[in-house]
């Protein structure tokens, strides 16, 4: 085999230490659409840094501890202990599916961790930043436990309904504390709670106040989260309260008896336990000097919107608090919607990483998060529509087009030989030299962004072959070196578009591999073509995505919900939606989901009653405190104008829309919505986030937007 170098090797970059983090999932209830947003961002952005020659370790771990999970236990009539190790059995093999390569998983109830977090409590308390007093509790009297509020319902202060929460009226929408709901009761045994007292420990946040407001303005994370953040910096720091009274499932706090640590005390620790663990069995990969203050290494920590005050304030907080490095960056990525709406039992939206798994292959997913994925904190939608389009038209169509188009041939005509000429030399010259472009995508969370910018170069190569035809030339006499150099060429286009999709397809590129007949598919790969090469027969690599298999992914979810329904007590812990430990400090970040059903067919006359209009937009902007609206202040002729509300915030800035045209429903009911009067709607075309369009397409797009 030779290799011809085409473009010239670039400096040998230095080699990075970087240690990668998801968020370790709660061990109640099974992985599903929405933790693979994470994972398989998070495994996407790793494998590219290994393929680029770092030294980079991917860990994460089961979050184990907490009352959510020792509930969960209970009512399958086992052991916390056995349930983690169940649902950890099956998160293992759920992850591996997926493709979610981690260099090491473990979890937070083990003795790494344990004493990690000992050490990092006695350090905090050595140095002055804990503190104990006494607080007065709801306490549930029959089965002796303190009662966080979600554990406590009763009736709404202002409407009177029933089993409503402590903070909010699901009826009225009032918002109120837990003390003031009326007939309150224990969830868990229905007894009415009393108010006890208790010892509790506390983590004087307040002492890091100037440490956090320069370490959120330092590059470690993106500005729109540092925004969210400064709102609650600039209005004060509270103490946080760290510990728990037994019975609860953690780990119990050095010199205080019955007294543990709350679990989130403890479970970000768990990100250096796991790494701790690997570090005691792995040659050469030293914990102390990638968690030593000032170390050179790098540590990012990947997570999603509803976790940022955890990781973003108290985390770097301890760290810094007890002589640690604090992260290099904490990456935030949005919630996942499935077909627009939020990922429910009582929607059938509710799909788990095993019933996907079921029906169809985990690269879809990986792809279509992928092309989906920015740097921002977009909230996503699973529309399965959008996937069967775009894995069928992208990977199927476009991708693996190229090397079946031309492996028959080399097959056939030439023994599975490539010829030694490049007969697109300026073609294979672009192609190698995107490199740098997609590189960088990759490295800064622009994951739609490569996606986009690996099917140009596709489009090109398709183009290319249509252009030169080898089917034609494959009839004429006397060609046969043309069509050898041209499928050769064809050949390696296809490799390079591989070797750029690796780090999101790795399964295909194995597959790749094995066609090609090389080692490694590595980033230095594409820089230098494979001619004068034997390669092996061409399999299939791919198949097309069945609508038929989509519908039956999406009934089992349904299935699954009914199951769920009916079993009172589920006979695996696979059936029930994991329940989230108390998350409220930056709660509305948490709840911006679009809301948009999808109906089934109209009527005609249902149609005939909208009154659709040419509207002008004559002033649009932000709304403050809103993640997805913008204010639309909408010409409808006559001297009349209307205001709305738009959730196309992902997709245009204010400034591109004003003076332009737009269609909207102007004769919808009025909604009064948060912020203030919606008086109609404008229409929008595309699956959502970005890719929204409410104008012709080419105008007014933010800059790296897909424009079709
Ligand atoms: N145990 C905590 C994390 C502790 S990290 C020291 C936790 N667990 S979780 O299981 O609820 O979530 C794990 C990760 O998945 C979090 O980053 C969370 O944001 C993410 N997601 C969970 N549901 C999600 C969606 N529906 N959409 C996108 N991400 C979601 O939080
Ligand atoms: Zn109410």
């Amino acid at each position: 085999m030779s290799e011809q170098s085409a473009a010239p090797h670039s400096a040998q970059p230095v080699q990075r230490k970087i240690l990668v983090t998801g968020a370790l999932p709660y061990a109640n209830g099974p992985l599903h659409m929405g933790h693979l947003v994470e994972y398989i961002q998070t495994d996407i952005w790793s494998r590219f840094q290994k393929m680029r020659g770092h030294q980079c370790t991917f860990v994460c771990a089961d979050d184990a501890h907490g009352t959510a999970i020792s509930l969960h236990a209970e009512k399958l009539g086992i052991t916390p202990e056995e349930s983690v190790a169940r649902i950890n059995k099956e998160r293992i093999a759920d992850f591996s599916s997926f493709h979610v390569a981690f260099d090491n998983y473990h979890s937070t109830h083990s003795e790494e961790n344990r004493e990690l977090s000992s050490a990092v409590y006695l350090a905090l308390k050595e140095n002055g930043h804990i503190a104990s007093r006494t607080i007065t509790q709801a306490f549930d009297p029959e089965k002796k436990m303190f009662l966080a509020d979600r554990y406590i319902k009763g009736e709404c202060p202002k409407c009177g309904a029933k089993d409503q929460y402590g903070d909010n009226c699901e009826v009225c929408s009032a918002t109120y504390s837990p003390t003031d709901l009326k007939n309150p009761y224990s969830t868990m045994s229905g007894a009415t709670p009393i108010d006890k007292e208790s010892e509790h420990f506390f983590f004087k946040l307040s002492h890091f106040d100037a440490f956090l407001k320069e370490w959120t303005r330092s590059g470690t994370i993106k500005e729109e989260i540092a925004n969210k953040l400064a709102e609650w910096l600039d209005s004060g720091l509270q103490d946080w309260d760290i510990s728990r009274d037994a019975p609860y499932f953690g780990f119990e706090i050095p010199g205080e008896s019955g007294k543990y640590f709350y679990v989130w005390l403890d479970a970000p620790i768990g990100y250096m336990a796991a790494f701790k663990n690997l570090c005691d069995r792995t040659e050469g990969l030293d914990f102390d000097e990638y968690w030593k203050k000032d170390s050179p290494c790098e540590v990012h920590h990947f997570i999603g919107k509803d976790i940022v005050n955890f990781h973003c304030l108290f985390w770097p907080a301890m760290l810094h608090g007890t002589g640690y490095r604090t992260p290099t960056t904490v990456s935030v990525h949005g919630y996942l919607t499935v077909n627009g709406e939020k990922m429910s039992k009582s929607r059938g939206t509710f799909i788990t990483a095993r019933t996907f798994l079921d029906h169809l292959d985990p690269e879809y997913l990986r792809y279509y998060y992928a092309a989906k994925l920015s740097s921002r904190v977009d909230d996503l939608d699973l529309n399965t529509a959008d996937l069967i389009q775009r894995v069928n038209s992208d990977l199927v169509g476009k991708v693996v087009n190229i090397a079946s188009r031309n492996a028959g041939f080399i097959a056939k005509r030439f023994d599975n030989q490539l010829s030694g000429t490049d007969c697109a030399p300026e073609l294979s010259k672009a192609f190698m030299e995107a490199s740098g472009t997609i590189a960088q995508c990759y490295e800064e969370r622009e994951f739609g962004k490569a996606m986009r910018e690996i099917m140009a170069l596709a489009d090109k190569a398709n183009a290319w072959i249509d252009e030169v035809k080898p089917w034609t030339v494959a009839k004429e006499e006397g060609k046969d070196q043309e069509l050898h150099d041209i499928c050769s060429t064809g050949i390696n286009l296809f490799r390079l578009l591989m070797i750029y999709l690796k780090p999101v397809l790795p399964a295909m590129t194995e597959k790749v591999a094995d066609f090609l007949n090389v080692e490694s598919l590595n980033w230095a790969d594409s820089q230098h073509l494979l001619f004068n090469h034997g390669i092996n027969k061409f399999k299939p690599l791919m198949t097309r995505v069945e609508q038929a298999k989509v519908d039956a992914m999406m009934d089992d979810a349904k299935k699954l919900l009914e199951s769920m329904n009916t079993n009172a007590a589920p006979a695996t812990c696979q059936q029930e939606v994991p329940v989230k430990e108390d998350h409220a400090i930056v709660s509305d970040v948490k709840k911006s989901t679009l809301e948009e059903p999808i109906a089934d067919t109209i009527e005609f006359g249902d149609f005939a009653r909208v009154d659709l209009r040419i509207a002008k937009i004559v002033n649009a902007e932000h709304v403050e405190g809103a993640d997805k609206l913008l204010r639309l202040t909408l010409d409808v002729g006559e001297e009349n104008t209307r205001n709305v509300f738009s959730g196309i915030k992902a997709a245009y800035s204010p400034e591109a829309l004003i003076g332009k045209h737009t269609v909207m429903v102007a004769n919808l009911a009025p909604r009064k919505m948060k912020f203030g009067m919606s008086e109609g709607m404008v229409l929008a075309a595309g699956p959502g986030g970005a890719d929204l369009w409410i104008l012709e397409p080419h105008e007014g797009a933010i800059p790296g937007m897909r424009v079709i």
